[in-house]
């Protein structure tokens, strides 16, 4: 695992849209997992940013999504297919056909984990990973557990993850209990992943995802064994390492 000091959220964004920019120049065919949250936001819109100054080209890039709130329609402002289009899809020159998001839409969960998986076998392998950091140390939307998720899941969603993301539902009530999501296995097969963190709220958490054990009830702690780990964090999130 390698990590990252970046000084600050603009300094971390920046680090980061320059990693994914690398990867599309040399492989403009990239498959690039992207997240949502409030942290890789700078960072697509030094993408946009790049884009529109004629220096990134995603015309042949393709996009796999961690993750989606089960219940939510494409059109609901905070589903995370919304929050895609809106951060990146439609300011850059993808083809949103090659975009991809779990299906929210989709009552089955056996059937919407399924068809995701094969999207993510069909696609050939995910270049590079993109992932930021919940409080409890979940990535995608795998919470702590008893053991690592392998393939797509359906997931209940944990009080604190809940209470983390109502800040941006009208209310509590309206946050989705389930979401669909990536697995830690599937993660683990991207060639490459790049962890995202700001802030002093995410210390705690960083501090065991790094210098931690290795274990499930810290998802995000699996990432010390993938071969080319990145972490980009800025200095209040690694204020206690
Ligand atoms: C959500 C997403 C995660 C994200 C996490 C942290 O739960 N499903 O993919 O990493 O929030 O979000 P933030 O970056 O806003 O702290």
């Amino acid at each position: 695992m390698q990590v990252i000091r970046a000084k600050d959220y603009a300094d971390m964004s920046r680090k980061a849209a320059n990693l994914i920019a690398a990867q599309i120049l040399v492989k403009p065919n990239s498959v690039l997992g992207l997240a949502t949250g409030s942290t890789p936001i700078g960072a697509y819109e030094e993408l946009v940013r790049k884009h529109e100054a004629g220096d990134l080209d995603f015309s042949k890039v393709k996009s796999i999504n961690l993750d989606e709130y089960k219940g939510l329609s494409p059109d609901n402002d905070q589903s995370y297919r919304y929050f895609m289009n809106d951060h990146l899809f439609n300011h850059v020159n993808i083809d949103k056909a090659n975009t991809n998001v779990p299906n929210g839409l989709e009552p089955d969960a056996e059937k919407a984990c399924r068809e995701y998986d094969e999207i993510i076998a069909a696609s050939g392998g995910i270049d590079l990973q993109l992932l930021g950091l919940g409080h409890n140390g979940h990535i995608g939307f795998n919470e702590p557990a008893d053991e690592f998720s392998k393939g797509t899941n359906c997931v209940n969603l944990t009080k604190s993850t809940i209470d983390a993301n109502k800040r941006f539902f009208a209310s509590e009530a309206d946050v989705p209990t389930q979401a669909y999501t990536m697995g830690c296995a599937s993660i683990m097969g991207a060639k490459k992943i790049l962890l995202v963190v700001s802030g002093k709220d995410k210390a705690p958490i960083l501090k065991k995802v790094i210098c931690g054990p290795v274990t499930p009830q810290v998802p995000a702690s699996l990432l010390q064994l993938h071969p080319d780990a990145i972490v980009i964090a800025d200095e209040d999130a690694l204020s206690e390492i």
